[in-house]
C-alpha cells in the first residue's frame, strides 16, 4: 500500500493504468524486515521531478501518512542517486567557504544567540552582540522567533548590529560575522536578504521547517552571495516520535540538497532531544547511494558528487563546561553556539564569551 499510494496506485485497481505505465514506473518493495518493521522501497527515477522537493515529499511523504490502513509510519531515510541530486545546487559555501571567510582552520566556530529571544530593542541587541564578539565569539545570531518586531525592526537591527560588527573587528583584529534572521514570506525574505547584503553582511539565517523547502530553495537560488544558516525550529513536530513522522536525518539530507551552508543538528549534551547516535551521524549507516569518500563521517560531510558539505551546528543548552564532551562526540568541524551559556555568565556576556572561547 505504501509503495502504491506513493507512486502510481490507489485503493483499487483502475482501468486507466496501462501495462506500459506499470512497466515503466512501478516501485519495488525490495526488503521487508518483520523483526524491525523496516521496509525498503525502490522507486523509478522518472516518478520524480528533478529539483522539486515538494513533489518528492508529496509522493513518498504525502497521502500515505494519513491512510487508515497504517497504524503508524516513519520515513527513516532516503537514498538519492546522483542523477537526482545533480539537479540541486547544494551549499554555495559550506564548511570550506565558512572557514575561509572566518580564517579559522582547526577549532570549532563559536557562536552565540542574542538573548532574551525577544524583547531587546535594535540598539540593545547590537550592544549584546558587540559584547559577545569582543569576548571572543566569532558569530552572533538572531533567535529563531526574532524577525521584524514592533519593538525591534529588522532593518534597524541589521544596521545597528553590522555597525557594531565593524567595531568589534577593529578592536579584536578578528573576523566577526552576524546571522540576521530573514524568516518571513518568501518574497519579503529575499528582500530582507538583499538588504543585509547591501549593508555589508555576509550571512543570513532562516527557519527552514517553518518557511518550507521551496521557500528555502528560492532563497538559495536567488544567488545573493550570502552564507545561509539554517535553524530547524519545529522539526520535533514530526521527528520526535519513534514510530511516526520523518527522521532528522531526512531533514538534513533535504537541507543539504536545497543548499543551506550550515544546519542545526542537535547538541547531544545540551537541552534539546537527539541522542549521540542520531546527531553524530546525521548519519552514517546508510551511505551507499553516493560515491562514498574514505573520509566521510556524517551525512552533511559525505562526498556527494558536486554538492559541498554542510557545517553542522550544535546549539541548545550548551555552556563552556559542555564543550569537551560535545567535541568528544562531534569532533572539531562543528559550529558551537551558546545563548544562555554565555549571557547567563554571572559577570555578563563578555565574560561568558571569554569563557566559551577558553
Ligand atoms: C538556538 O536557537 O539554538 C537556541 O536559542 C539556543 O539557546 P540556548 O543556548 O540558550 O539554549
Ligand atoms: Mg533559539
Amino acid at each position: 500500500t505504501i509503495a502504491c499510494e506513493s507512486s502510481i496506485g490507489t485503493w483499487t485497481d483502475i482501468k486507466t493504468l496501462s501495462r506500459s505505465i506499470i512497466r515503466k514506473l512501478k516501485p519495488h518493495v525490495f526488503s521487508i524486515n518483520q523483526n524491525t518493521n523496516i521496509i525498503k522501497i525502490a522507486y523509478p527515477i522518472n516518478l520524480f521531478e528533478r529539483g522539486n522537493i515538494p513533489q518528492l515529499l508529496s509522493s513518498i511523504a504525502g497521502n500515505i501518512f494519513g491512510m487508515k490502513i497504517l497504524k503508524s509510519l516513519r520515513l527513516e531515510d532516503i537514498k538519492f542517486p546522483p542523477t537526482y541530486t545533480s539537479a540541486f545546487k547544494g551549499p554555495k559555501y559550506g564548511v570550506r567557504g565558512v572557514r575561509n571567510l572566518l580564517r579559522i582552520r582547526e577549532r570549532p566556530i563559536l557562536g552565540t544567540i542574542v538573548k532574551p529571544k525577544l524583547g531587546l530593542s535594535a540598539k540593545q541587541h547590537a550592544k549584546v552582540a558587540y559584547n559577545a564578539w569582543v569576548g571572543g565569539i566569532d558569530a552572533v545570531k538572531d533567535d529563531e522567533n526574532l524577525t521584524s518586531m514592533a519593538f525591534n525592526h529588522f532593518k534597524d537591527r541589521v544596521a545597528a548590529t553590522l555597525s557594531k560588527r565593524d567595531k568589534a573587528e577593529k578592536k579584536t583584529g578578528e573576523k566577526k560575522v552576524y546571522f540576521p534572521n530573514v524568516t518571513a514570506e518568501t518574497g519579503e525574505m529575499i528582500r530582507r536578504a538583499e538588504y543585509v547584503r547591501r549593508l555589508g553582511g555576509e550571512y543570513i539565517m532562516v527557519d527552514i521547517i517553518t518557511c518550507g523547502w521551496s521557500s528555502v530553495q528560492a532563497l538559495r537560488d536567488a544567488e545573493l552571495g550570502l552564507i545561509i544558516h539554517a535553524h530547524r525550529a519545529g522539526h520535533g513536530l514530526f521527528t520526535e516520535l519513534r514510530e511516526q513522522g520523518m527522521s532528522m536525518l531526512v531533514v538534513a539530507k533535504l537541507a543539504r540538497l536545497v543548499g543551506v551552508d550550515q544546519l542545526h543538528v542537535g547538541a547531544i549534551v545540551g537541552k534539546m532531544k537527539g541522542g549521540a547516535r542520531e546527531v553524530e551521524h546525521i548519519g552514517e549507516e546508510i551511505t551507499d547511494a553516493f560515491v562514498k569518500s574514505s573520509d566521510s563521517d556524517h551525512i552533511l560531510a559525505q562526498n556527494w558528487k558536486g554538492i559541498e558539505p554542510v557545517f553542522p551546528v550544535c546549539s541548545g543548552g550548551l555552556h563552556p563546561g559542555l564543550v569537551g564532551s560535545l567535541m568528544k562526540h562531534m569532533g572539531h568541524d562543528i559550529i558551537i553556539q551558546a545563548g544562555g551559556g554565555i549571557h547567563g555568565h554571572p559577570d555578563g556576556t563578555t565574560s561568558g564569551a571569554r569563557a566559551m572561547r577558553q
